[in-house]
Parts: structure tokens; C-alpha cells; sequence
């Protein structure tokens, strides 16, 4: 059993969730170190420790390491979307291997809408960054399937500050700009960490800012990147995804 494990392992591979698979690594050289377990001992304890009667969505779930963790914790239904077919068999294996009933469908987050369902956690953990679109991507959840709590992480570069900043500003205000900790999105026009699909990195409020705008309300940060939000409204239900429109039709 062991050695068809381990060729599976390697045949799936390359791996970016470093899991034991019937006691085999599937990533043991990770640059993260031992990645995800690391980061989710972190804040692992902030999430509810029972989710029977709960329904679950992992949005850009890889491997399948957070959607296991939940199935674990007791919940009803887990679905893990992902867009990259690769990620999918391995996060198909290793639930078979983990004997963990979960469902895992090749989708990407701008199509949440297809589902028709809502659930009680959304995970979006480390797909942000790597989106062209990453407020739309938010705005999407909150509309379309987000219940109850978000549980997000972000890459995030720049300033550990957060900014007062007022409601507004005068036009000839410039400065509020430069303030380490205003809201600030760096964008990644070629690559960094040798991974062209970092488009951005957001600085801490920035993401605390997108996460408010886009109508979730952060509960805890169990760790620098990480948060637990809740769905609440948005601020401002007249400004969507889109410009407003004004006028009539036929003008
Ligand atoms: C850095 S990995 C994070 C994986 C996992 N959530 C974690 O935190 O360990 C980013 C994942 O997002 C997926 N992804 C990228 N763009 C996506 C999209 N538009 N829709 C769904 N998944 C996407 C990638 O295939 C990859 O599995």
C-alpha cells in the first residue's frame, strides 16, 4: 500500500500542500517549510472547533489541506473549488487516502455564482494575490456565497500600519498618500518569488480595507495575514462591482 501511495504521490506531483499521505510526504523540500500545517497551527484554534450541521466552501483549495481540516471537524458538506485540474487529482487522492468524504470541482472563483448555494464558511486563504481581479473576486463571494464566516489570508508586503483616514478628502489633499499605513495594493507587474501569478500584494490595511468594502467584518486576526470575518452588509450597496448607473435607458 505504501509504495502505491508513494508512486501516486510522485506521479501527482509536484505538490505545494506538504501532507503525510499514509505516512509519505508529498512535499518534504517545501520552501515554506512544513506548509500549511505551520501557518494553520496558528490560528487553527480561532476556527470553530464543530462544525456538524455546517457547510463548507474552499475557494482555491490546492491539495485539499483546509477542506480536510474542516471534513475533520465535522462538517456536513465540504466542496473545494480550484481552478487548476492538477491540484484537483492530488486533493482527490489524498481525501480517498484520509478516507474523508469530500467533493472538489474544477472552478474558478469569478463563477461562484453557478453554484447557487450559500455556506457557512468560505475559506479563501492565499488566492487573493494571485487573482487580476481580487475585489471582484471578493465582491463575488460576498453576493453569491458567503453565509456566515470568511475565513482569509493574504500574502501581504509593506506596512504592518494602519492609517487614520477620514471619510474624505479635499482634492489638493496629497499627502494622506504617502502615509506608510494608507491602504496601498502594490502591484506585481512581472513576477515575484518566482511566481508570475503574484499580481499583487496588499500592505495590512489594504486588506482589511478590501475585506470592509467588500461587506465582511473582521472578528480576529488570529495571525498577521489571516483573518475571521463575518458577512455583514456592505458599507455602501450603491457601489458595487460597478459604476453606478444613472439616467434612463433610452437617454
Ligand atoms: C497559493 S495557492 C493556495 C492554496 C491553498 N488555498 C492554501 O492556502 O494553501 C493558490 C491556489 O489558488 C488557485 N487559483 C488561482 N486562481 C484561481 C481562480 N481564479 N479560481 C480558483 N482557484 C484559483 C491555484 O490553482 C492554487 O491552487
Amino acid at each position: 500500500m505504501d509504495e502505491t501511495i508513494q508512486s501516486r504521490i510522485q506521479a501527482l506531483g509536484p505538490w505545494f500542500h506538504n501532507m503525510q499521505l499514509g505516512g509519505i510526504w508529498t512535499a518534504p523540500d517545501h520552501f515554506l517549510g512544513n506548509y500549511p500545517e505551520v501557518k494553520w497551527r496558528r490560528y487553527a484554534d480561532a476556527l470553530p472547533q464543530d462544525l456538524r450541521g455546517k457547510t463548507v466552501l474552499d475557494i482555491g483549495c490546492n491539495a485539499g489541506f483546509f477542506s480536510m481540516q474542516m471534513k475533520r471537524r465535522g462538517a456536513d458538506r465540504v466542496l473545494g473549488i480550484d481552478f487548476d485540474n492538477d491540484y484537483l487529482a492530488q486533493a482527490r487522492f489524498a481525501a480517498k487516502v484520509e478516507n474523508l468524504d469530500i467533493e472538489f470541482r474544477r472552478m474558478s472563483v469569478y463563477d461562484v455564482a453557478t453554484l447557487g448555494e450559500q455556506f457557512d464558511v468560505v475559506i479563501f486563504i492565499g488566492v487573493l494575490y494571485h487573482l487580476r481581479h481580487p475585489l471582484l473576486a471578493l465582491d463575488l463571494i460576498h453576493e453569491h456565497v458567503a453565509r456566515d464566516l470568511l475565513v482569509f489570508q493574504s500574502l501581504q508586503r509593506g506596512s504592518n500600519t494602519i492609517a487614520h483616514v477620514a471619510p474624505d478628502y479635499d482634492f489638493s489633499e496629497t499627502a494622506i498618500f504617502d502615509d506608510p499605513g494608507y491602504p496601498k495594493l502594490h502591484f506585481i507587474e512581472r513576477s515575484y518569488s518566482a511566481d508570475p501569478t503574484n499580481w499583487w500584494a496588499p500592505n495590512r490595511a489594504c486588506t482589511e480595507a478590501m475585506l470592509r468594502s467588500a461587506g465582511f467584518l473582521i472578528l480576529s486576526r488570529p495571525e498577521e495575514e489571516t483573518y475571521l470575518c463575518r458577512k455583514g452588509p456592505r458599507p455602501d450597496p450603491a457601489y458595487g462591482p460597478v459604476y453606478p448607473a444613472k439616467g434612463t435607458d433610452n437617454a
